[in-house]
């Protein structure tokens, strides 16, 4: 089978991480003999002060006959904060249809000493999936900002959230396993309407064990208690989905261990990892590249069918770390390797 991948490098870490998120995607086409044919789009804020457009018209003309698209991390210091943002994310994701944010939680063997929590409390592992609404709620850019209030409509649609819960549901009936729905549903009148849609779907999924879980009680839950028993598959909207994402990757180590899938299941979808440019330590060497690498494992189960090879993506991952191999970030302390040497080491073990 032959496909076109659409990279983007991105700006700060960007271009450090995809280069070896696509050295990754290379040796496991040839392993599974697929062709891939990768095709760069630049978009973010590097594009930008190049072309003068955050998002230019051919880099999108790119991503648009692509089957699947590599993003890196996007933003500069040298330019105001949120027009990337805007202009790039969250644009992309819209432009594409991307409406499920798909956020696994997993922990690796080995990196215990790298979460903040107490050994006694990751014995289990973690394995838990965060499916974020990826297109409105406090997203949906309604609002504005005057010189004396800001605002943003947070805005749930009736499509927007059966068409999130749908995609839950199916995810937890594949895993056959529970679902847990986090929301704020004792305030918010969007989280109301969630609720309802949810309670309603749950009550026509009798195979399916459903609960909900008001957002800050479960940010405060899974710090106490973050075992598989207690979390298989959470649903939420945009805005607490990109918090809990960052709080659950803080319990698995680091943000450069967590990976990401923009999906649209009728389209295009777009893989990045969840942190961002870490401008502070760009070129340094020194980044993790296995959210980035993760994410290609993703963009193998989910835009081109093939689990087998994502298995092993994951599996090298996991061979890497036995080898001792810590970038700073999941080092604990102790010593720490270069972004490349993690990066050889995960391709060694896929060839
Ligand atoms: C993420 C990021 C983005 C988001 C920002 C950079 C627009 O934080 O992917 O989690 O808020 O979704
Ligand atoms: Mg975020």
């Amino acid at each position: 089978m032959s496909y076109q991948i659409g990279v983007i490098p991105g700006d700060g870490v960007g271009p450090e991480v995809i280069n070896w998120g696509q050295k990754v995607l290379e040796a496991a086409a040839k392993r599974g003999s697929l062709d891939l044919k990768f095709v760069e789009a630049p978009v973010g804020g590097t594009a930008f002060l190049e072309t003068g457009k955050v998002l230019p018209q051919d880099s999108l003309q790119k991503l648009s006959d692509s089957q699947a698209i590599l993003k890196g991390p996007m933003g500069r210091p040298d330019i105001e904060a949120g027009i990337v943002e805007r202009d790039g994310i969250l644009t992309l994701r819209q432009h594409f249809g991307q409406y499920v944010n798909l956020r696994p939680v997993k922990s690796f063997r080995g990196l215990e000493a790298a979460s903040p929590l107490k050994d006694n409390l990751l014995k289990d592992g973690v394995d838990f999936i965060i499916v974020r609404e990826n297109s409105e709620g406090l997203y949906s850019r309604m609002g504005g900002i005057s010189a004396n209030s800001g605002t943003d409509i947070n805005l749930f649609t009736e499509k927007g959230v059966t068409r999130i819960l749908e995609f839950a549901f199916d995810l937890a009936s594949k895993r056959g396993k529970d679902l847990i729905s986090v929301d704020k549903a004792n305030v918010l009148s969007a989280s109301l309407f969630w609720r309802r849609h949810f309670e309603r779907m749950a009550a026509e999924h009798s195979d399916i064990k459903c609960s909900s879980q008001l957002v800050d009680s479960f940010c405060l839950l899974v710090l106490q208690d973050p075992s598989p028993a207690k979390w298989d598959v959470i649903v939420t909207d945009n805005m607490f989905g990109d918090i809990i994402a960052d709080e659950a990757a803080a319990i698995v180590g680091s943000l450069g261990m967590s990976p990401s899938a923009n999906l649209n299941p009728q389209g295009v979808s777009m893989y990045e990892p969840v942190h961002g440019s870490a401008p502070n330590i760009a070129g340094k060497g020194i980044v993790n590249p296995l959210a980035t690498i993760l994410s290609c494992a993703l963009l193998l189960r989910h835009s081109l069918g093939q689990d087998e090879l994502a298995n092993d993506v994951e599996n090298a991952v996991q061979a890497a770390l036995d080898q001792g191999l810590r970038t700073v970030d999941i080092a604990a302390g102790g010593a720490s390797c270069k972004t490349d040497e993690l990066g050889a080491a995960v391709l060694a073990h896929l060839a």
